[in-house]
C-alpha cells in the first residue's frame, strides 16, 4: 500500500511512476533542502505549493523547528505589520498583550509566504529589510530581535511581470527568488494522475476504515482524459467521496463528480498536449478497452503492431 497523503509526504517521493516534470521537481526539492537557499514556488491552484514546500523544509536542518505558512493574500492590510512582526502590550487600541508575529514564530525554521505577490508595497520594502538585516522589532517595540527564517515564496502569477508594471520591488524580486521551482498543471503531467488517485484512494480507505478499492478501468480513462481545473487538490476531493460512495470495492463512473460535467472532447484538446502525447493516449485507452490485445487494437486503429509495440516497450507508458 502507498504510504498517505495528508503527511506532508510528497508523492513525488513514494510514487514510483512520475512524470519527468515532476522529477526534476522531486530534485530540485533535494537539492533546496541540502541549503538554505530561499525558494520561489511557482504554479496554478492546487498544483501542490504547499506540499513542496512543506517537504523542503522537513528535509532540510531546519526540520525540527517551526514551519511557519502564510497566505499573504488573507492578512488585512491595516494588520499585517503586527501579523509579521508581532506587537508590544498597548502598541495599539486592543493590543492587550503581548504578541508574537509570523517571523518570531519561524525562527530557526520556515517561513511560507503563500500568494507572495499579493503583498503590499509597503511590507515589500519591510519583508526586503528584514532579509538584508536579519532583524525585526515588534510594532510599539524597540528592541531589535535577531531572526534565522528560511524563506520559502510561493505566487499563481508571474512575478516578473508584476516587476515589470511596477506591483513587485525588484530587489525583493531577486532576493527571494533564489532557486525557482514551477508546478505543472495536473492536465500537463497526466502520467501522475493514476498513482496520486490510487495512492489517496488508499489513504481515504484507511481514514474511513473500508477495505480497500480500486479504480475501475472507465474511471481510469475518465481521469486520464479530464482536465482537473482544480489540479490535486480536485483530485484529493473527488477520490475522498469516491470511496465512499463506491460498493463493492470498485470505484465507479458514477462516484466520481467532475466538477465540469462529462468529459468532452474540448476538455480534452484544452489541455494542449503534443501529438505524440495525444496518440499514446488513443492507445492507451484502445488497449484497455481490448484487453491488451495487441492486434486487436492494430486493427480498430489502423495502425501497425510494431507501433504499438514500440510503445508498450517506452518506460513512460509502461508505468501508466
Ligand atoms: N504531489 C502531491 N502529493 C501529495 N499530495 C498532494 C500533492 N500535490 C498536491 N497534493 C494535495 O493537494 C492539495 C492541494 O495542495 P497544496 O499544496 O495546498 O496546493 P497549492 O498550495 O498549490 O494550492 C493538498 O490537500 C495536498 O495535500
Ligand atoms: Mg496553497
Amino acid at each position: 500500500m502507498r504510504k498517505f497523503v495528508d503527511s506532508p509526504l510528497l508523492a513525488v517521493d513514494c510514487l514510483s511512476s512520475l512524470s519527468p516534470s515532476m522529477v526534476r521537481v522531486r530534485d530540485l526539492v533535494i537539492r533546496a533542502a541540502r541549503s538554505n537557499i530561499n525558494v520561489c514556488i511557482y504554479g496554478q491552484t492546487g498544483t501542490g505549493k504547499e506540499v513542496v514546500a512543506r517537504r523542503i523544509h522537513d528535509l532540510s536542518s531546519r526540520a525540527s523547528a517551526p514551519f511557519v505558512a502564510v497566505n499573504v493574500a488573507a492578512i488585512p492590510s491595516e494588520l499585517v505589520e503586527s501579523a509579521f512582526f508581532g506587537h508590544e502590550k498597548g502598541a495599539f487600541t486592543g493590543a492587550m498583550e503581548r504578541k508574537v508575529g509570523f517571523f518570531e514564530a519561524a525562527d530557526k525554521g520556515t517561513l511560507f509566504l503563500d500568494e507572495v505577490g499579493e503583498m503590499d508595497w509597503k511590507m515589500q520594502t519591510k519583508l526586503l529589510r528584514v532579509l538584508q538585516e536579519g532583524v525585526i522589532t515588534r510594532v510599539g517595540g524597540t528592541k531589535e530581535l535577531r531572526i534565522d527564517v528560511r524563506i520559502i515564496t510561493a505566487t499563481h502569477v508571474d512575478l516578473n511581470r508584476s516587476v515589470l508594471e511596477g506591483r513587485f520591488r525588484e530587489d525583493l524580486f531577486y532576493r527571494l527568488m533564489g532557486v525557482d521551482i514551477s508546478l505543472p498543471a495536473l492536465c500537463e503531467r497526466r502520467e501522475d494522475v493514476l498513482g496520486l488517485a490510487e495512492m489517496f484512494v488508499d489513504g481515504y480507505c484507511v481514514r474511513n476504515g473500508l477495505s480497500s478499492c480500486v479504480l475501475s478501468n472507465e474511471v481510469k480513462e475518465l481521469l486520464l482524459s479530464y482536465s482537473f481545473p482544480g489540479n490535486v487538490r480536485e483530485l484529493k476531493a473527488m477520490m475522498e467521496r469516491a470511496v465512499v460512495l463506491c460498493d463493492g470495492g470498485v470505484i465507479r463512473v458514477r462516484d466520481c463528480n467532475l466538477s465540469s460535467g462529462a468529459i468532452n472532447s474540448e476538455q480534452w484538446l484544452a489541455c494542449e498536449r503534443s501529438l505524440e502525447e495525444y496518440e499514446r493516449l488513443i492507445i492507451e485507452h484502445f488497449l484497455r478497452k481490448y484487453d491488451n490485445k495487441v492486434r486487436v487494437v492494430a486493427e480498430r486503429l489502423k495502425i501497425s503492431k510494431t507501433k504499438i509495440y514500440n510503445l508498450l516497450q517506452d518506460k513512460k507508458f509502461n508505468q501508466i
